[in-house]
């Protein structure tokens, strides 16, 4: 029997119709996206993901975004030094949901184009058409030591990554036996089949900061991730409409998403509590201070006030924007990000599995009475 078609429309849509995508991120990794040392920090073990992801397919979430992670990142708790791989992880979690879109973090210079075309495949007939790609080209030196493979630099990265995905785009389209002659990549007679689930491909998200990773996202992707300001809406609202009026002039369409670290608890005073407990009180600051000395940010470079902010923004949330409050400030400041033109938010929160059902039971159905999200 032929599968049923999954449209890029539909694909794009996450397979429903609700005006703003919530998904979870990080979750695959140990810690999450905390940099905290709190006991009920998130373990990233398998049956935590596993029960994290049922929870939120049953509530109606959009889709589970992983980080690809090979190193972890020491201090005293080695922040994020256990990780589980992502398209395997993803192949896991679609296995066991219905509705859930899943993504696999894959870092292009680490994984050979032919066999991660073959991987997403697999895991998309496994969903039915809900594995999307996250492409990243990789930041962390230390990563690719370990795989003796050596870093481009920062425009090759990208120069590198369009070949493999246009490898890739063109091992899922009708073409067989090909042959792909570019700058990097050399090969002969390509082929790979099956093809997607039900036709068209997987989605594709990148969240490139840079110029020139902002250009390989809106003339590849169908997803793009930015940072939304932490202090003004109309600028996260000037970045969303720049990035779309891009993919405009290159007549495509795009979803913009961004990252939101949630803290939402009955009050705001006891938000505001638990994450000064977590994030402030028992952060991790020697991982801090080791992820920010591995992107050159250290205290002899930077002047101390603006050090330690930046430290307080990555041991909460690695730079995603903080939300503080209760559900009603908690939906609002949702609601803002939508209407900012923002398709979708990525949530992490300490604990996943602990924090989530709190947030689906009352910041759910305020984003329902907001017209944002659709009834369960
Ligand atoms: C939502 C999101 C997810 C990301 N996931 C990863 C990841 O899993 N692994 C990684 O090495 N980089 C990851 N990055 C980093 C980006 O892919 C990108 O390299 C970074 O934003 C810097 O941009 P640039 O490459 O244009 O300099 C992520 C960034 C964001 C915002």
């Amino acid at each position: 029997m032929l599968a049923p078609a999954r449209s890029r429309f539909d694909r794009m849509n996450m397979h429903n119709a609700n005006k703003l995508k919530i998904g979870l991120f990080g979750s695959n990794c140990s810690s999450g996206r905390a940099v905290t040392m709190v006991p009920e920090r998130w373990s990233g073990s398998w049956p935590d993901n596993l029960k994290l992801a049922k929870m939120a397919d049953a509530a109606g979430l959009d889709f589970m975004l992983p980080i690809g992670r090979w190193k972890g990142y020491g201090g005293d708790t080695d922040y994020q030094g256990a990780t589980l791989e992502t398209i395997t992880w993803a192949s896991g979690l679609l296995a066991s949901t219905q509705r859930l879109t899943v993504f696999g973090t894959v870092h292009a210079p680490l994984f050979n184009p032919v066999i991660a075309a073959k991987e997403m495949v697999t895991a998309d007939h496994i969903g039915e058409g809900r594995f999307g790609l996250n492409i990243v080209v990789g930041w962390n030196e230390g990563e690719f030591e370990m795989f003796g493979v050596k870093q481009r630099d920062h425009e090759q990265r990208y120069e590198y990554a369009q070949e493999w995905i246009d490898v890739i785009k063109m091992i899922w389209s009708d073409k067989e036996d090909f042959d792909f002659d570019g700058n990097y990549l050399h090969m002969r007679g390509i082929r790979g089949k099956p093809k997607p689930y039900g036709g068209g491909r997987p989605l594709i998200m990148n969240a490139g900061a840079s110029p020139v990773g902002q250009a390989f996202a809106i003339r590849n992707c169908d997803a793009f991730f930015l940072q939304a300001s932490r202090t003004s809406l109309a600028e996260t609202a000037q970045r969303v409409a720049t990035a779309k009026e891009q993919a405009k002039q290159q007549g495509r369409e795009l979803g913009v998403y961004t990252v939101g670290v949630i803290t939402c608890r009955p009050t705001s005073k006891q938000a505001e509590d638990y994450f000064h407990y977590s994030i402030v009180e028992h952060a991790d600051w020697a991982a801090v201070d080791g992820i920010l000395a591995l992107k050159n940010i250290t205290a002899q470079n930077t002047p101390a006030a603006k050090f330690q902010e930046i430290r307080e923004g990555y041991a909460q949330g690695m730079g995603g924007l903080p939300i503080v409050g209760d559900p009603d400030h908690v939906a609002a400041q949702l609601a803002d990000l939508s209407k900012a033109g923002l398709t979708g938010v990525a949530l992490s929160l300490v604990n996943y599995a602990d924090e989530l059902p709190f947030v689906c039971d009352e910041v759910l159905p305020r984003l329902q009475r907001m017209d944002l999200r659709a009834a369960n």
